[in-house]
């Protein structure tokens, strides 16, 4: 995977993405931006619906985006993931999240500001172990 992570980069325009995030109902407005093997950058933001169980996450969001550009799939993969509240407010991906950014990216570093309130890296592994795969 020859892309380098740039955290600030992802964390910004994770930001930038929040500002877009459809969230009347929870008023949680989140962005999160992917990095793929091939150096691009994707974002997306959480979409809320009237009829609640619809709500797409931002992550997944960002995610469903990239695939329908072309730009992730059995070669080309997820190296990184922001997600970021708009507001500041600790946000680590939702286990829904979770298998879907280990699908694309079963090596991905997961970015997100933590219970602490810092800044955290962590491995996808780290956060959904023994991640589901019907292919190996
Ligand atoms: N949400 C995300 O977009 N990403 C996460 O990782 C956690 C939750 C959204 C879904 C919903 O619109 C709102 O936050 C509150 O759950």
């Amino acid at each position: 995977m020859p892309s380098k992570i740039d955290q600030d980069e992802l964390v910004r325009a994770a930001q930038d993405a929040s500002t877009r995030a459809y969230a009347p109902f929870s008023k949680f407005y989140v962005g999160a931006a992917i990095l793929t093997s091939e150096g691009k950058l994707y974002t997306g933001c959480n979409v809320e619906n009237s009829s609640y169980g619809l709500t797409n996450c931002a992550e997944r969001t960002a995610i469903f985006s990239a695939v329908a550009e072309g730009a992730l799939n059995d070669k080309k993969q997820i190296v990184a993931v922001a997600a970021i509240n708009r507001d500041g407010i600790p946000c680590a991906p939702c286990g829904a999240c979770r298998q879907v950014i280990y699908e694309f990216g079963p090596e991905a570093i997961i970015i997100y500001k933590g219970k602490s309130g810092r800044i955290e890296q962590t491995a996808i592994t780290a956060l959904l172990p023994e991640g589901f795969r019907l292919r190996t």
